[in-house]
């Protein structure tokens, strides 16, 4: 089957896959230092997942009050749930500061304080002075912060002539022995194979977040290059921990940032009760994500939601005011108004908590480099192989993140993989002959079958089936019972991906067998999170456990490696968190008792 497909061949430096910010920006870093350098993205760049990002990205500037990237690296460790390595954040917290400021100076439009500083707002988990007050922390370009550093990351990756391979979908990584020599990719328009050749290769895929039925993230977050780790036998990490985002509009999943929040917006219950000052004495409707959310949930399980079926909460900016709202949150009063029908300097906003981040991923060091676990090593190195953003496990969010830390993480660590990458590539060296039939053959035999596939099942009935399992059974609360019965359900998923059947046979736009790849990467990642999940017996950052209410630092201060097998047969083993920091600047930050 293999020898039908031709393929055509491509040589660079550094192949990066994903036009996120993490890709754009790790793109530019590699192309500007003199590397050939190729991006391949299943869709145009500017329309990547985080032209969505509303609220901002942190950064202790300082400009609206006093700060230091301590106190922002003491939030982070805290935010964590003492999950995150610490040297990472470290390295996080201060590259911070300069990492804005490159943004601006590559042309972001950051809004403006009266003094023509980038205006920062507060958000949830951000204090000054370790936990002291709140911290006006997160830059922001009103309310379409990602929006405008992904359009200007863009413009800066085109003017080092980084090449674009713009809708191709990559297959599978081409490894060999142990080393990634480069990636088998699959141009949508014309229908042929790719196969791009690299001393390194780049995952900045995005997360899975539609393994869930509702989330905040586009329809391609489908967690390609997760599933591509899986299948080449290498494992992810803390797949368990999954954000949820207090607000998404009632019913539509869309996200309403948590700058209105930062702004001064409160969430009500049924009773007109402002309820989170009942949870977070201090932080209130700024604690962070996990607290929020759960606290939502509480309050409806409870019989004290909104609306005819109780089943969603308010949230109020009202009283902010038209010229506030038109300055500083333009896009959630648009969003409001097409998805909930609400005007926001009127009515609130109904909201629900809803799936927006995968905390786990890739595993890997700060520099971006993927690790694994290699006789009793953990922080083994995979030669030619990197990942950032939200594909990655730096882990620089633990057990939960704190908003805004995403935006950050994806420039920070899209920078230090460019610079990584210019140390180690040797520019220009020759590429390592390999074996066609071991290496890109089996590639091919698995896409051939699935293309071919004349089973019973749509990809559209499996999918629905993965989502609601993994929204009832993966819950913002969950129990051993109710995970174990959707881990059975789940296998049953899973192995009715055998019986799916593709209409269409072509290769050119075959978006019926794109959707079905993108599943068959899902539902790997949906089986190790799931799984991950049932085993954790603790609660920790978003992993909110009924049954284990309590953290439980003795058994389980360790970061989840998982593997799957084809079969669908998961492996769970361990690799501790990093309790050191990078510099002798910064202290351990060791774990304490929750006080919000
Ligand atoms: O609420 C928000 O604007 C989302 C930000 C984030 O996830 O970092």
């Amino acid at each position: 089957m293999s020898g039908s497909y031709k393929i055509i061949d491509h040589k660079y430096d550094v192949v990066i896959v994903g036009a996120g910010g993490a890709g754009l920006r790790a793109t530019l870093g590699m192309a500007a230092a003199g590397l050939s350098t190729a991006c391949v993205t299943k869709v145009f760049p500017t329309r990547s997942h985080t032209v969505a990002a509303q609220g901002g990205m942190s950064a202790s500037l300082g400009n609206m009050g006093e700060d230091h990237w301590k106190w922002h690296m003491y939030d982070t460790v805290k935010g964590s749930d003492w999950l995150g390595d610490q040297d990472a954040i470290e390295y996080m917290c201060r590259e911070a500061v300069p990492a804005v400021v490159e943004l601006e100076h590559f042309g972001v439009p950051f809004s403006r304080t009266e003094e023509g500083k980038i205006y920062q707002r507060p958000f949830g988990g951000m204090t000054t002075n370790f936990g002291e007050g709140i911290a006006q922390r997160t830059c922001a370009a009103a309310d379409r912060t990602g929006h405008a550093i992904l359009h200007t990351l863009y413009q800066q990756s085109l003017k080092h002539k980084a090449e674009f391979f713009i809708e191709y979908f990559a297959i599978d990584l081409i490894m060999d022995d142990g080393v990634c020599r480069g990636v088998l990719a699959w141009d949508l328009a014309t229908g042929e194979l790719h196969r791009f050749r690299a001393h390194m290769v780049v995952f900045a895929t995005g997360g899975y977040g539609r393994a869930y039925f509702s989330c905040t993230s586009a329809h391609t977050c489908t967690g390609d290059g997760n599933g591509m780790i899986l299948r080449a036998g290498l494992p992810l990490q803390d797949m368990e921990f999954t954000q949820f985002h207090p607000t998404g509009i009632y019913g539509s999943g869309c996200l309403i940032t948590e700058g209105v929040r930062g702004e001064g917006g409160y969430l009500t219950n049924s009773e007109g009760e402002r309820f989170m000052e009942r949870y977070a004495p201090n932080a209130k409707d700024l604690a962070s994500r996990d607290v929020v959310s759960r606290s939502m949930t509480v309050e409806i399980n409870e019989g004290r939601g909104v609306g005819p079926e109780k089943d969603h909460i308010y949230l109020h900016l009202e009283h902010l005011g038209r010229d506030v709202i038109n300055e500083r949150l333009p896009g959630i009063a648009e969003s409001a108004k097409i998805f909930a029908g609400v005007d926001v300097a009127k009515e609130p906003i109904p909201v629900l908590p809803t799936v927006h981040y995968n905390m786990g991923g890739i595993p890997t060091n700060y520099h971006g480099e993927v690790v694994t676990l290699k006789d009793g090593d953990p922080d083994t190195i995979v030669p030619g192989l990197m990942a950032i953003g939200e594909a990655a496990c730096v882990s620089v969010h633990g057990a939960n993140r704190l908003g805004s830390n995403s935006l950050l993480d994806i420039v920070v660590f899209g920078r230090a993989a460019a610079l990584r990458a210019a140390e180690i590539v040797k520019k220009d060296s020759p590429h390592k002959p390999l074996s066609d039939s071991e290496t890109t053959g089996p590639i091919l035999d698995r896409l051939d079958r699935i293309r071919h596939s004349s089973g019973s099942l749509p990809t559209s009935e499996i999918r629905i089936d993965m989502q609601k399992t993994m929204q009832t059974h993966a819950a913002v609360f969950r129990d051993g019972e109710s995970m174990s019965k959707g881990v059975d359900k789940l296998d049953t998923v899973y192995r009715s991906f055998d019986n799916i059947g593709i209409s269409d046979r072509s290769m050119v736009w075959n978006t019926d067998l794109v959707e079905a790849l993108e599943l068959s990467n899902l539902l790997d990642q949906a089986k190790v999170s799931i799984e991950g999940a049932l085993t954790r017996e603790e609660s920790r950052g978003a992993h909110a456990r009924e049954d284990f209410p309590d953290r439980d630092d003795e058994n389980w201060h360790k970061h989840t490696l998982s593997w799957v097998d084809r079969d669908g047969n998961v492996t769970l083993d361990y690799r501790p968190v990093h309790m050191y920091t990078l510099t002798d600047e910064a202290e351990v930050i060791p774990p304490k008792k929750r006080v919000y």
